[in-house]
């Protein structure tokens, strides 16, 4: 079922979705002159419905279990009531507000950004948003060539392989790079234009750094308001951290002893005063692989191990070589 919304030219609606800003963090919504049809997934028999509710569901319960995130988890839980409310006020044959869902995530490596990419396409395909609701990740090397026509080629293979889901431009800054004369400029119109053309079947997400996505916008004007959803992911604190380093080592079925747990917030600390990007989890899964390693090589020289031993982590398993 398709049901497009039409734009009033004389929409002056307050914002969309508002919510106070926290600290660092923006998001924001606002109405723009975009339209996506709600309801494409083209289910509308009851108990199919209701089976959508329940994936939606598992997927939000998902999203909570992720460490810190609050305003991320904040936005999707209100996008997604959002969608559900204009979906509703459709049947009734209300108007349905205007939603463009393209996103601009900002924030250091391993903050969680395509973690939350992936949830949001598997969200919005069980919300019946996007057909099949997967996941391009693509960078600079994968959308711009090195000749006349290259860029266009290269930059539609993605889109096509996106379409029906998102496509997800990691390091999309890098896009400007090269300034005007740049083959990068020829793949941010493309991209503009297919987000225009396959608006009822594509979700585009920018991603990148905080200060370089902000000038990457800046330097192309007329980019913002096309992304109405920005969503800023803070490095994690130290508390988030180690409860990440847990909850990965807990679904491994390995257990931190009080010093093991002890030596890992020391690590944890150090690393957040000497790495540059320290609040980030993919050097926690770093870490917790070569604990569960060292942990190993440890029990190895052993003929056999207990139960007990084989879980357990003491702190001399954990340390921050080769990180
Ligand atoms: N809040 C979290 N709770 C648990 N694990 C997390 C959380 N955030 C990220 N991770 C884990 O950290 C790793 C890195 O996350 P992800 O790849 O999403 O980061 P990223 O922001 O896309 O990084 P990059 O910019 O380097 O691509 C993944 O293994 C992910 O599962
Ligand atoms: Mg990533």
């Amino acid at each position: 079922m398709t049901i497009r919304v039409t734009f009033r030219p004389d929409n002056n609606q307050p914002p969309v979705i508002q919510s106070p800003l926290p600290r660092e963090t923006a998001q924001i919504i606002t109405p723009v002159t975009e339209l996506v049809g709600i309801g494409r997934g083209g289910k509308n028999n009851s108990s199919s419905l209701e089976k959508d509710k329940d994936r939606v569901a598992e997927i939000l319960a998902e999203l909570e279990a992720y460490i810190g995130l609050e305003t991320v988890k904040r936005l999707i839980r209100e996008l997604q009531a959002y969608l559900e409310i204009q979906k509703r006020r459709t049947r009734e044959k209300l108007i349905a507000d205007p939603l463009v869902l393209h996103m601009i995530f900002r924030g250091n490596p391993g903050t969680g950004k395509t973690t939350v990419a992936r949830l949001v396409g598997r969200l919005f395909k069980e919300m019946g948003v996007l057909q099949k609701g997967h996941v391009i990740e693509c960078e600079r090397a994968d959308l711009v060539g090195e000749y006349i026509g290259h860029t266009a080629q290269k930059t539609r293979e993605q889109l096509k392989k996106a379409l029906g889901g998102v496509l997800f431009v990691d390091e999309a800054y890098s896009l400007a790079r090269g300034g005007e004369k740049d083959f990068g400029k020829e793949a941010i119109d493309a991209l503009v234009k297919a987000m225009e053309d396959n608006k009822d079947n594509l979700v585009l997400i920018l991603a990148g750094y905080r200060l370089e996505m902000e000038w990457f916008l800046q330097s192309n004007p007329g980019l913002r308001s096309r992304f109405p959803i920005h969503i800023d992911f803070p490095d994690y604190t130290l508390d988030e951290l180690l409860a990440i380093g847990n909850s990965m080592l807990k679904s491994r079925e390995y257990e931190l002893t009080p010093a093991g747990s002890e030596a890992l917030r020391v690590h944890l600390q150090s690393l957040l005063n000497t790495h540059p990007y320290a609040g980030n989890a993919r050097l926690v899964r770093n870490l917790v692989e070569k604990t569960v390693r060292k942990q190993a090589v440890r029990l190895f020289q052993k003929p056999s191990s207990s139960r007990e031993e084989l879980i357990r982590i003491l702190p001399m398993d954990i340390t921050l070589e080769d990180l």
